[in-house]
């Protein structure tokens, strides 16, 4: 369920109630296509409502004139606590609702996981929990991509001969044997169509998990896949992957062990890499 504050407005014309929704709906209740059927309360009064689409993903419920008397809106923007969860009795037959993975609650707050953050390449023989791990998949698919084509794949690499075929392959890898799991995170040409951007998703997908591994106290590290390389290949033949889709990155993940230390870094705040307006 999602609680937020929010705003019920009127439309310029005087004629729409509405109340704009500050997250994209479809994305947050994994509803890719369809009419989204909402219910909760506004102000802890009960409602039942569908959404409506402003395009780019913005998502707008509209406020019936029985529940404005309720909730006293008299015109003038009215700030609102909002709950809201999918109506999964509204939606028609043949489109249920999917629910989405449980995640794993995480008190780091983001500017101390990507200040902390670095690569860990030892870990311990615990497994990761399928919850957390639904998390980190769940993270790397709210990265941004361009045009929002999300031309990812996540193949989770869990039988431990792979990881140790895989790792044998590549010494820059050879933590994915002991590495409680791996993610490759593929780039699909099929969706994206070029090159141009494929990297880029597939790269920010890979840094999103990272650092929600790392929020989740797990270590990783991500190994690279270069163009054309003998792993590449072995991965694309190993892996079965089909036609058109490429292996961008691999990420080992696992609880650190406690030898895992990472080599001490250079401070990563250098005024020499910062130019304003020009060089
Ligand atoms: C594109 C890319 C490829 C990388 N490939 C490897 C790799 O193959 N093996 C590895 O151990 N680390 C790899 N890394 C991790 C880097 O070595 C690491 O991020 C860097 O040394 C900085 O350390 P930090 O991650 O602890 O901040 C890669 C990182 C990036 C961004």
């Amino acid at each position: 369920m999602q609680t937020f504050p929010a705003e019920i407005l009127k439309d310029t014309a005087g004629r729409l109630t509405y109340l704009p929704l500050p997250f994209s709906a479809r994305e947050i209740f994994h509803q890719p296509k369809g009419t989204i059927y909402v219910q909760g309360t506004i102000n802890g009064i009960p409602y039942r409502s569908r959404l409506l689409s402003r395009g780019s993903g913005c998502y707008i419920m509209l406020i019936d004139k029985v529940l404005q008397k309720s909730l006293g809106f008299c015109g003038l923007p009215l700030p609102v606590s909002v709950t809201m969860s999918l109506d999964a009795q509204a939606q028609p037959s043949g489109a249920p609702a999917v629910p989405g993975p449980s995640l794993s609650p995480c008190a780091m707050d983001t500017i101390t996981a990507v200040k902390t953050r670095t690569s860990v390449r030892h870990y311990t023989d615990a497994p990761i929990t399928p919850d957390v791990l639904n998390t980190l998949l769940y993270a790397g698919m709210c990265a941004p991509s361009a045009k929002n084509k999300r031309p990812w794949h996540f193949l989770l690499l869990e039988d431990r001969n792979l990881l140790t075929e895989l790792s044998a392959a590549n010494p820059n890898a050879r933590m994915l044997a002991e590495a409680a799991c791996g993610i490759v995170v593929c780039g699909d040409h099929n969706i994206e169509g070029t090159n141009v951007f494929l990297c880029e998703a597939c790269a920010a997908a890979t840094q999103n998990i990272l650092l929600c591994a790392h929020s989740l106290a797990l270590g990783a590290v991500w190994c690279g896949v270069l163009p054309h390389s003998p792993w590449q290949k072995l991965l694309t033949q190993t892996l079965n992957l089909p036609p058109k889709v490429s292996p961008i990155t691999v990420i080992a993940l696992g609880h650190p062990a406690p030898s895992a230390t990472s080599p001490e870094k250079a401070a990563p705040w250098d005024p020499a890499k910062l130019h304003r307006a020009t060089w």
